[in-house]
């Protein structure tokens, strides 16, 4: 199957963004569940967002809002701020080499970086259940080419536009008072983004887990894989964990999702199957917000074995960007309007974080107990 190449893509991902005027509105929920005022003000923000096609004023915008949800957050991510370093290797079984021309698809190890994470931009939050976990994995050996993913456990993504989200963002805020989002602005933001009403449908039916360890995490975006002769392929990737179950949190535990990750790992490795899930014909590969019919090829490439915890701090995986556009030779972006959002407002999000004084993270593997 082919598709236009990434710099078609990110053309139209810019004349998307210039054309979309389907922000004037309000918005949001949050993570999956808050909503906030869309003030005025943010009306011209937002319009200048949809010209924005990488321009520092829209990447702004974006900061500017997580600024506006969540405070300063000196030093954290602006989202998915609260997080737990985390390492191992991949070990692909080659089940990938005839439709990925990447290395790291060959029979073999490679080591990984990777980062849990709960979505949202305060790092000092208490952990709840609901909050939609990430997993970011950089593949590869130091200096050689990369592979970076950033999945989480849902279903589906409740956004299939950079504005969508933007919206969602300033929704989530929290009403002074009630400690909640508005609930005539979610109202409002739901009836005017109907991807994000269905998106929400099917992520009901899909409860989290008990713990981190025993979470699918999906891309939730298209990618396609490239093979030697050129043949592109659409795919959609999970990380499906081997172990069944996880530690439940410990009540009152702020920290309990990531306390009870750290104490599993170490009582040995967690592992998960990597599969890859290729589209057919129809299927959705620019929407994140639709998933694939349930009986699409998947195929199992390889095994990632996580085997240590680390508590965030300069030079380990603190200081990675898990950008989902870094990708090896073998694996290209589809048309996908997330993507190159993501890609250009994480690395926003990096500069800034990297640029401010830190302070260290809730969690701490030094004071978990056994
Ligand atoms: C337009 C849509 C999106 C925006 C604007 C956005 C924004 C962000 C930002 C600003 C960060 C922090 C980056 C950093 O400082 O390193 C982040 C982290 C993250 N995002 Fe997104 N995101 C979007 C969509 C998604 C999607 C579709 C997924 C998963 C399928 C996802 C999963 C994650 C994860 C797992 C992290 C944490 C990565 C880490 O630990 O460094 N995001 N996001």
């Amino acid at each position: 199957m082919t598709n236009r190449p990434p710099r078609a893509a990110w053309r139209r991902t810019r004349q998307r963004w210039g054309l979309n005027d389907a922000v004037n509105r309000r918005s949001i929920l949050i993570g999956l569940g808050a909503v906030g005022a869309f003030l005025a003000v943010d009306l011209g923000a937002v319009a200048y967002a949809n010209k924005w096609i990488g321009s520092d004023s829209a990447r702004r915008t974006f900061l500017d809002g997580f600024r506006t949800v969540n405070g300063p957050q000196l030093g954290f991510r602006k989202n998915h701020a609260k997080g737990l370093v985390v390492n191992g290797y991949f070990e692909s079984n080659g089940n990938a080499a005839d439709l990925s021309r990447a290395a790291l698809f060959r029979p073999g190890q490679v080591p990984v970086a990777g980062r849990f994470s709960l979505s949202g931009g305060d790092a000092q939050v208490a952990d709840t259940p609901g909050a939609a976990r990430g997993l970011g994995l950089a593949f590869g050996f130091p200096g050689d080419e990369q592979w970076r993913t950033a999945m989480l456990n849902l279903p589906v993504f409740p956004d299939n536009s950079p504005s969508g989200f933007y919206d969602r963002l300033l929704a989530s805020k929290l009403v002074p008072g009630t400690g909640q989002p508005d609930p005539t602005v979610t109202k409002a933001f739901l009836a005017a983004h109907p991807e994000t009403a269905a998106a929400m449908a099917i992520i009901k039916k899909h409860p989290p887990t008990a713990g981190f360890g025993d979470s699918t995490f999906r891309s939730l975006n298209t990618f396609y894989f490239v093979n030697g002769a050129g043949t592109r392929t659409p795919v959609r990737w999970s990380l499906v964990p081997q172990q069944s179950s996880a530690p439940p949190p410990r009540p009152s535990d702020a920290n309990g999702l990531f306390d009870a990750l750290i104490q599993q790992l170490r009582a040995g490795p967690l592992r998960w199957h990597l599969l890859i899930t290729i589209a057919e014909a129809g299927d959705p590969l620019t929407d994140a917000t639709v998933g694939w019919p349930d009986d699409r090829r998947s195929i199992d490439i390889g095994l990632l074995t996580l085997t240590g915890a680390a508590t965030e701090a300069p030079g380990n995986a603190r200081d990675i960007n898990f950008d989902p556009l870094t990708l090896p030779d073998g694996i290209e972006p589809s048309d996908d309007p997330l993507l190159s959002a993501r890609s250009d407002i994480y690395a926003a999000s990096y500069r800034q974080r990297t640029g401010e004084p830190t302070s260290p993270s809730p969690v701490r593997v030094s004071e978990v107990g056994p």
